[in-house]
């Protein structure tokens, strides 16, 4: 794609950027845009927003930690959330969670599998707490869930591997 910036950046990213950049809310908003084009801010974006608006970069990783929504790694081809809201939580989500991410191997702080085929996130309550403990996965909702089912559930989205007896 021709008009990017030196990091991925669209030019109409860049250009929302110059609209927004002495705006007040500026830096949530531009963050925002940076996400929705490239699916999560990596530090090169996050030194690049800084250096276009000239906010320190120390803010722009303040405020990024402090707002929960961003991401900072991009995430997997297949995305995993795991409810754990009360009804969930009370049920067994976090067991759920954890052997999610046991299976996926992920080490602490990690949200995207080595292979880059998941990335798993804890979520509250999205809304169907008659089925808990819930997760999605691409947005498909899997309800009343034990520990046991997950592996399923996750070899089913991920890119087969041939394997022969
Ligand atoms: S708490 Fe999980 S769906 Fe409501």
């Amino acid at each position: 794609m021709s008009g990017t910036h030196a990091s991925g950046f669209s030019r109409e990213l860049i250009a929302f950027i110059n609209e927004w950049r002495s705006k007040p809310g500026n830096l949530i908003m531009i963050l925002h845009k940076v996400q929705e084009e490239q699916g999560f801010v990596s530090k090169e974006a996050a030194g690049e927003v800084a250096e276009l608006t000239g906010i320190p970069l120390a803010k722009v990783f303040g405020v990024m930690s402090f707002y929960h929504f961003f991401k900072t790694e991009k995430p997997g081809k297949n995305r995993m959330s795991v409810c754990l809201g009360t009804a969930c939580y009370l049920k067994g989500g976090q067991d759920l969670y954890d052997e999610a991410r046991s299976i996926l191997g992920l080490k602490e702080g990690e949200i995207t599998s080595s292979d880059g085929e998941f990335s798993i996130e804890p979520v509250r309550c999205i809304g169907c707490c008659g089925l808990s403990p819930v997760i999605t996965v691409n947005g498909e909702v899997y309800g009343k869930l034990v520990k046991s089912q997950i592996k399923g559930i996750i070899d089913k989205y991920r890119t087969p591997v041939r394997a022969t007896a």
